[in-house]
């Protein structure tokens, strides 16, 4: 899959609107329009539609906010869905590393995730990427941590 990221505007909302997840990962994650309300009155958030061939095939939203008491406010993944017809074709992984990236540029040397445990969840996919358990939780999420080199 050609895969890129793009900052949320008239041409992608409608793709982003129709985003759908897999049964039962509704849990997992907050609804895609949601995201996109919090989002505008956020300034600290980084929503970006995720384009695969030139579709819409997930939203992310990460936040940077250097300044935050907490590590998990400071430069984190808040958000990550992925269409449930392109999952498991390496979506997830491309957007953790854009993620990184951007990381990287603000010249920010540890990402982190926010990420509710369960079966059929994320928890093992943000393993698979790299991210450790930091041992710590909030809003009832386990946070994981990813050094970047
Ligand atoms: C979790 C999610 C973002 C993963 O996206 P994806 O595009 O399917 O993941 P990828 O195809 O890039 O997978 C990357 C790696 O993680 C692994 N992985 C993905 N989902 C996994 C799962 N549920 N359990 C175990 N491993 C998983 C893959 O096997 C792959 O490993 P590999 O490269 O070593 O083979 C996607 O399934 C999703 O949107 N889920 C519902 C919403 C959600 O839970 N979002 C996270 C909220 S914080």
């Amino acid at each position: 899959m050609d895969l890129r990221i793009e900052e949320l505007s008239t041409s992608n909302l409608r793709g982003l609107r129709d985003l759908r997840l897999a049964p039962g990962q509704e849990r997992f994650v907050a609804p895609v329009l949601e995201s996109i309300a919090e989002a505008y009155v956020t300034p600290t958030t980084w929503p970006r539609a995720i384009v695969g061939n030139g579709e819409v095939v997930g939203l992310v939203m990460a936040n940077w906010d250097p300044d935050s008491e907490r590590e998990a406010f400071r430069a984190g993944i808040w958000r990550l869905n992925v269409d449930e017809k392109a999952q498991g074709r390496g979506v997830g992984r491309f957007v953790v590393n854009e993620v990184a990236a951007e990381a990287r540029r603000r010249g920010v040397s540890r990402l982190t995730v926010l990420c509710e445990r369960g079966d059929g969840g994320p928890e093992n996919f943000y393993l698979a990427c790299g991210f450790v358990p930091t041992g710590e939780e909030l809003f009832g999420e386990v946070v994981g941590g990813l050094a970047m080199g």
